[in-house]
């Protein structure tokens, strides 16, 4: 399966990577996190050059991996650095990753490390650090393509279906709108019941509310959502605001790794209410999207997505928009890669001469 490889993918939370390794998969290709002594994070392919034991069933010894099969140790960069049983082999190298720390997660590039731009990462800000806000965040496996979840994050018309905690509108509003290669899904569901997930954070007496939900998708499938409620018919200064990001990053074909981080600007140090808003978002994501992902996933059945000739409804113009513009990328990026191989062996053939 083709994967754009140039572009930061979320790996962790940070917290997730310690001193213990962490084996995760990502774009099919097994990696070990960990932390070394000095606090460095570090990624490396969880292969041993020897007879290819995984790392990550090793230890860390000092800034050092040992493998847990014949003991040889590897350093941040890869680099085999001791051998219990003689010299250390020149050739004894793993691939690493260059990974960067921002809104509490480890990014993982895994494409062309000369280009691991720390700028290419989507910019929320202040999203991660606003006093005004509080924060639950959580990790889900999904059985299901990455582009699945995508597709399920920009029709937000699901919600009505599978969500009932987070509002049953009578009426949905959308638009979808792209710049360059960011993709926008608004929604507004007005004169909605007040929903069980709003309730703790609804101050007046009034029995329904203006919701909308303002998801943003940037390539490769890093997601911004804006959900606010409103009293119906205000202006939209002073709602109550549950800012979210979704950062999905595929394991391989048929999983995905899904990172979720989900603010709200009401009752901030109330701890209680932190675990609330994390249950109610955990189960919506665990028990209503996840398990509908899967059985969609099952019935797909191995096909290609497009091969299958999915209707096309309106509500699906956001989504079509985003795999049109990631297979374009990926395109690219294989077009370049491709020539740039090329040009490679093509120096290499002229230096033999
Ligand atoms: S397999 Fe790792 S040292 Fe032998
Ligand atoms: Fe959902």
């Amino acid at each position: 399966m083709n994967y754009m490889r140039n572009a930061w993918y979320a790996a962790a939370w940070l917290e997730e990577i310690d001193d213990k390794p962490l084996a995760r998969t990502f774009l099919e290709e097994p990696v070990v996190l960990f932390r070394d002594t000095s606090g460095v994070l570090v990624a490396l392919a969880d292969r041993c050059p020897h007879r290819f034991a995984p790392l990550s069933q090793g230890k860390i010894v000092g800034d050092a991996i040992q493998c847990p099969y014949h003991g040889l140790r590897f350093d941040g960069q890869g680099s085999c650095v001791y051998n219990y049983h003689g010299p250390v082999p020149k050739a004894a190298k793993v691939p690493s990753y260059p990974l960067m720390e921002r809104y509490g997660l480890a990014w993982i590039w895994m494409g062309n490390p000369e280009l691991a731009d720390e700028d290419k990462l989507p910019d929320l800000g202040s999203f991660t650090t606003d006093s005004d806000y509080a924060f639950a965040h959580g990790y889900l496996p999904v059985t299901g393509n990455y582009q699945l979840v995508v597709d399920n994050l920009l029709d937000l018309t699901h919600g009505q279906f599978l969500h009932t905690a987070f509002g049953s509108p009578d009426s949905t509003k959308f638009e979808t709108k792209w710049e360059g290669t960011t993709v926008h899904a608004n929604y507004r569901f007005d004169g909605e019941v007040i929903a069980p997930a709003v309730q703790p954070f609804w101050e007046s007496e009034s029995e329904t509310c203006d919701r909308w939900a303002d998801m943003r998708w940037e390539a490769p499938s890093n997601l911004y959502l804006e959900v606010g409620v409103k009293e119906c018919g205000d202006s939209r200064e002073g709602a109550i605001l549950f800012p979210a990001t979704h950062f999905l990053t595929p394991e391989n074909g048929t999983n995905t790794h899904y990172f979720w981080m989900l603010a709200r600007n009401r009752r901030v140090d109330d701890d209680a209410i932190t675990q609330l808003v994390w249950q109610i978002t955990d189960n919506a994501f665990r028990n209503e999207d996840e398990p509908m992902i899967a059985m969609v996933q099952e019935r797909m059945a191995g096909e290609d997505f497009d091969d299958l000739k999915p209707i096309f409804l309106t509500t699906d113009r956001a989504a079509g928009r985003a795999r049109q513009i990631l297979k374009k990328l990926i395109d690219e990026e294989s077009s370049g890669a491709a020539s740039e191989q090329k040009a490679k062996s093509e120096k290499a053939l002229a230096s033999a001469k």
